[in-house]
């Protein structure tokens, strides 16, 4: 590979937008090859960003024949993946997905089994894991049972619905808060508790005014058990406007830890009155991206902490739960 990394970008929106400014683009080994988005406006406005480098397209194919970028970063809403996948893989190229990686099980599935067919580096932006806090909680569980947990994303809901308010709170086009936003708190749970063997989730709806295309819960509740036997409750609203935040509070057998805030302060108690306070980072996506640049350098894995394979079972798990808001029933996972 040249001294440096060509990238190209499909969707070119917000989040693409937060990566370039949190680190991205001052990588002295990438390049921006590409900028792909249904509107060529918002293709423009990240160019701008990085100066001018790379050409503008609305079509992903295009993208990638005319710009050949060595690695892809797929920065879609949840309604809009599979196909840019699908070229991706057929051109065997690495790709950094964020989360969550699809609305539905069956495209997650089939974008997984290519990605394994033919060894490609990955990385889902679960950046929470790349958090000192989170590591230090996870070093220490090793020596532990886990028990319990609760947590989730607590808010008001858009004031606005434009931009991504739009497409947020139409349920068959983000899959819903737990879906798209409090999947985060999913993939750290997995992340410290390990696999998920079923689901059980209740949606609570009709508890505000809305407009007709808002068709997401105004509130949800999921249970999960743990492959191991432990259990977590994950909350998610848009419903509260005082406030709630993202948080996640675990026992384990010695230990209970308290994660506060997006940017996951966390305090820690053990046995003897022992306390560990680590404050979270405000800046994370540098991390999560330098990990990706790296690995695809060396064409393989160099610090990516979520792949693709971690974007699937959130994914199984956020579509279990909404299959269980709909039939009451608990979801096995896997079933
Ligand atoms: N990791 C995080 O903390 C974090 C934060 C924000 C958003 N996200 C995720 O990033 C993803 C994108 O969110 P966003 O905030 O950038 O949304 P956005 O609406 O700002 O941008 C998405 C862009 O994709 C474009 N697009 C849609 N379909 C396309 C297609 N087929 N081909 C090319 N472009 C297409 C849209 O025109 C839009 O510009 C979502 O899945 C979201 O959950 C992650």
């Amino acid at each position: 590979m040249a001294d440096k990394v060509k990238l190209g970008f499909i969707g070119s929106g917000g989040i693409v937008r937060g990566h370039l400014d949190h680190g991205l683009k001052n990588f002295d080994d990438v390049e921006f090859a590409g900028w792909c988005d249904l509107n060529p406006e918002t293709a423009g406005a990240r160019r701008e960003q990085v100066g001018g480098q790379g050409r503008i397209f609305t079509d992903a194919r295009e993208m990638l024949d005319e710009a050949k970028p060595d690695a892809v970063y797929i920065m879609l809403p949840p309604y809009a993946h599979g196909p840019a996948e699908d070229l991706v893989i057929e051109r065997r190229l690495p790709f950094f997905i964020e989360k969550p990686v699809a609305i539905d099980l069956a495209t997650a599935t089939k974008v997984a089994e290519g990605v394994e067919k033919h060894g490609l580096i990955t990385s889902v932006g679960y950046m929470t894991r790349y958090r000192k806090s989170v590591q230090r909680v996870r070093e220490l569980l090793q020596s532990q049972t886990p028990v319990l947990m609760h947590g989730g994303w607590l808010g008001g809901g858009p004031k606005v619905y434009e931009g991504i308010w739009k497409w947020w709170v139409q349920k068959d086009k983000s899959g819903g808060q737990f879906l798209e936003q409090t999947t985060h708190t999913t993939d750290l749970a997995r992340y410290l508790y390990g696999d998920v063997a079923s689901v059980y989730a209740t949606a609570v709806v009709d508890r505000k005014e809305r407009p007709d295309f808002f068709t997401m819960e105004d509130a949800s509740m999921v249970q999960l058990t743990f492959a191991n036997g432990a259990v977590a409750t994950l909350y998610s609203s848009v419903s509260t406007s005082v406030g709630g935040g993202v948080s996640l509070t675990l026992w384990a057998t010695d230990m209970k830890a308290v994660f506060t805030g997006w940017e996951h302060n966390v305090e820690i108690d053990l046995p003897g009155g022992e306390h560990i306070s680590i404050p979270g980072e405000d800046d994370i996506f540098a991390k999560e991206d330098r990990a990706f640049v790296d690995s695809v350098r060396a064409g393989e894995n160099r610090g990516i902490l979520a792949t693709y394979e971690d974007g699937l079972k959130a994914t199984a798990i956020a579509c279990a739960a909404n299959e269980s808001m709909e039939t009451g029933e608990i979801v096995v996972i896997g079933s």
